[in-house]
């Protein structure tokens, strides 16, 4: 052992250092460097998984693991290289692949985590939040905010599978989490073409007099791909005309918002999708806080940290904290959805963004 100076040790020094071990302390000036780097230093890595080869190994799930309570879900975390041992995505965020076979259920529960669902392609499993059934189909933003009861229902002979967005990591590391069974079954099988929450919150600007609070997730429980398609294409019809619409150049995006406030659907969770033209690039860009990316539609390359990855559909990938991020539209565009812990990071005032001008 030295001394903060260097200075070699002495037997009064090392008894010190026993000394603070057997009374459970330690020195600051032996951990500074890992507790307070200069710039964000994450353990997580920035790693791509491929949707051919998880949907694969899913698929081989609903062959061999039954769904069914206690293990309440067939969903496979995206376990961060750089965080052995926890199946975490990221430091805060958790993301699966769900595999539900034709005619399975997924039994009710709630949790105090807040979580949503993203689906790539397929359609015919309802998830019911609260007794509501919530049509699942490609493209669409499905909520289970913060303890509400949910589980899934296949109404076809169909395979759906679809990716699960969590806080858990974040719960855990900050002990916030309560769990609770519900019904075996879901409450309700019916297989409505709308929920009763769209037909309450799914108007734009409209918000029901019985309903007047500000609520601190969103009620809305779908966001339809019908209108993030829209909304995204009538950006890049605005820039085309010459009207400021996008975030920059051939990059069109939204922000999914709670309906009673105008701010983020959950309040640990950011939700986007991006829609770059063809052959449209983003500038690097860092950010503090964590971020899950999945290639919707079309294909690119995405760079992080220098590395350069291909982009196909359904590829997800994960950008740590202050990792350097740039994105790469083919011939034929992109579309990628995006979650992160930035309403989180921002509440607490840790928000910091670099941007750098566009190479070339
Ligand atoms: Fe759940």
């Amino acid at each position: 052992m030295q001394t903060m100076d260097g200075r070699a040790d002495s037997p009064e020094l090392e008894q010190l250092y026993r000394d603070f071990d057997a009374n459970s302390m330690a020195p600051l000036w032996t951990q500074r460097d890992d507790l307070m780097p200069p710039v964000p230093s994450p353990k997580a890595i920035p790693h791509l998984w491929k949707w051919r080869t998880l949907y694969d190994i899913a698929k081989r799930s609903g062959d061999l693991v039954p769904v069914g309570r206690g293990g309440e879900r067939r969903a496979i975390g995206l376990a961060n290289p750089g965080l052995p041992g926890t199946g975490y995505a990221t430091p805060t965020l958790w993301c699966a692949i769900q595999y539900l076979g034709g005619h399975e259920t997924a039994p009710e529960h709630r949790h105090a985590q807040n979580a949503f669902r993203f689906v790539l392609e397929g359609e015919g499993v309802w998830t019911v939040v609260n007794g509501d059934p919530v049509a699942m189909r490609r493209g669409d933003l499905l909520l289970t905010p913060a303890w509400n009861f949910h589980g899934h229902h296949n109404d076809t002979a169909n395979p759906m599978a679809w990716i699960d967005g969590l806080d858990a990591p974040f719960s855990y590391y900050t002990d916030v989490g309560f769990f609770e069974y519900g019904s075996d079954r879901v409450t309700d099988e019916a297989s409505p073409d709308i929920s009763r929450s769209e037909r309450l919150w799914g108007y734009p600007g409209l918000q029901p007099l019985s309903e007047p609070r500000r609520l601190p997730s969103s009620p809305l429980s779908a966001y339809r791909w019908e209108y993030t398609d829209r909304a995204l294409a009538a950006q890049l019809e605005l820039e085309d005309e010459g009207h400021p619409a996008t975030v920059e150049q051939g990059h069109a995006a939204i922000r999914f918002t709670n309906v009673t406030t105008g701010r983020d659907v959950m309040p640990t969770i950011r939700a986007e999708m991006h829609r770059l033209r063809p052959g449209a690039s983003t500038p690097p860009r860092r950010e503090v806080g964590s971020s899950v990316w999945q290639s919707f539609e079309g294909s690119g390359t995405v760079v992080l940290n220098g590395e350069e990855l291909r982009l196909e559909k359904g590829d997800l990938f994960a950008v740590p904290s202050w990792t350097s991020w740039e994105l790469h539209s083919d011939s034929g565009g992109l579309d990628l959805f995006r979650y992160s812990d930035a309403p989180i990071i921002e509440r607490l005032g840790f928000n910091r963004t670099l941007t750098a001008p566009p190479a070339g």
